[in-house]
């Protein structure tokens, strides 16, 4: 097959979101923390009648139906996500249920976890499947997304929720540049979920800020180099990649510091470039057009939504083809920086070969995001507790108003005397 990439992309976030303004107030903290110093808006979050399986239920079902893609045409579904609900059961096994009604049960793939790096080896794995003797003609779908929720502190206001669904098809209009990559991965405890019976992860906050740094200077030069040897371009450097959207957990750690030629630091070691703070200010400041034109345009989700862990990526993409368009993309090369805590991560690129004016209407991200309600910081609270206190229930019936949902949405009904839990939808 050629050209074998996204060829379609539908996304899902909760309707109800807490105004990063509002939440600094109520939590006491300086005004601009959240707004200035991480650079989020909005934050999303579900109540207890939404859990990994029904978002991902979701987001799948509404690509279906939005593009008239039959599920007897799905050769391969992937899922990457790090909300897990089962220690065995995956998330991909739930989708399945989708499937029942076509008949169609010769389904490949499986639920890829690492940190929000899940996604990116999903897609990964839907692309090569396709581009080797094992492929058998049909179409690849890839999910990912997570509830991104911590614990109460300074970390939570870095949350989120949204699952992307993609279609891996040949003749994208984005196409993946298959050698085309630079991957780093590493041992680092730096953001991890060791406590099973707890929807938090465990996080050093200051080492997962320095960790994403390090990875992606590293996958960097590995991309850059790739572009020297495999793509014969030579002298690659920033300028080789038209657009560069990152794994945003929220959106001033994406401000891409590391690619700035700024003499006076050139003899600061590596390792401790990536905590000097007059260093990443310096390469802010010179980095600042280079951001507005190739990331900024990527980062309308990230900062309406919040982290949406394997998700994060793809929604910044989403938002890139929402924001700039079609005619402005094509032939462009979109780089993609993928990073997950503990730590794997990836560059990788897309060359736009085809319109995109499709999948950015049938997002229609702008309108979506604008029509969600806004949920006081003390009510978002409430709801907070209530997931803390309902996680990993047995027997447990939600009470939470479906009526607060967007139509369409799955949403749990009950979980029975034997941890099964059943679905409906609105
Ligand atoms: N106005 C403007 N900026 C402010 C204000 C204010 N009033 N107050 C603080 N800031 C700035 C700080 O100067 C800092 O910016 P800097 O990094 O440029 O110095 C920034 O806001 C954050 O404030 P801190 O006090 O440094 O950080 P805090 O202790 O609140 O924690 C952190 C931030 C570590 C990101 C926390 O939210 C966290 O642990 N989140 C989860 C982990 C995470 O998202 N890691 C990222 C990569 S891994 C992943 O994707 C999960």
């Amino acid at each position: 097959a050629e050209n074998i990439g996204i060829r379609a992309i539908e996304v899902y976030f909760p309707s109800r979101y807490v105004d990063q303004v509002e939440l600094e107030q109520h939590d006491g903290v300086s005004a601009g923390k959240y707004t200035i110093g991480l650079g989020q808006s909005k934050m999303a979050f579900c109540d207890d009648r939404e859990d990994i399986s029904s978002v991902c239920l979701t987001v799948v079902q509404s690509f279906m139906e939005k593009y008239n893609v039959s599920y007897s045409d799905i050769g391969r579904l992937e899922v990457g996500t790090e909300t897990i609900i089962d220690k065995s059961k995956s998330t991909k096994t739930v989708l399945m249920k989708l499937f029942e009604e076509s008949g169609n049960f010769n389904v490949e793939g499986i639920d890829t976890t690492n940190a929000c790096y899940g996604g990116t080896s999903a897609l990964f794995n839907a692309c090569q499947w396709m581009d080797s003797s094992a492929w058998d003609g049909r179409l690849a779908l890839v999910v990912a997304g997570d509830i991104a929720v911590y614990a109460s502190g300074n970390a939570r206001p870095s949350g989120g929720c949204g699952v992307v669904c993609m279609l891996v098809a040949p003749d994208a209009p984005l196409a993946l540049e298959f050698p085309l990559r630079g991957t780093f991965m590493e041992n680092t405890y730096d953001f991890y979920k060791p406590n099973m019976s707890s929807e938090f992860p465990t996080v050093d906050g200051p080492l997962s800020v320095t960790s994403y740094v390090r990875a992606l200077d590293n996958a960097y030069l590995a991309y850059i180099d790739a572009l020297e040897k495999r793509a014969a371009e030579s002298a690659a450097s920033l300028d080789s990649v038209d657009y560069l959207v990152f794994h945003s957990p929220y959106t001033k750690q994406p401000r891409c510091p590391q690619f700035a030629d700024v003499q006076q630091f050139k003899d600061i070691a590596r390792e401790d470039s990536y905590t000097n703070k007059v260093l990443e200010k310096a390469f802010i400041n010179v980095s600042k057009q280079a951001f507005a034109a190739k990331t900024k345009p990527s980062l309308l989700a990230a900062s309406n939504i919040g982290n949406m862990y394997t998700g994060s990526v793809f929604f910044g993409l989403a938002s890139l083809l929402t924001e700039v368009s079609s005619a402005d993309l094509q032939g462009k090369r979109i780089a993609l920086f993928s990073y997950g805590s503990g730590c794997a991560a990836s560059m990788y690129s897309f060359r736009v070969r085809g319109n995109t004016e499709e999948i950015a209407k049938a997002l229609d991200l702008k309108a979506r995001l604008d029509s969600r309600t806004k949920i006081s910081p003390v009510e978002f609270e409430q709801i907070m507790a209530l997931r803390e206190k309902t996680h990993n229930a047995l027997e447990y019936e939600p009470q939470s108003d479906v009526s607060k949902l967007f139509p369409g949405t799955f949403y749990l009904q009950k979980i029975d005397s034997m941890w099964r839990r059943a679905y409906g939808r609105t």
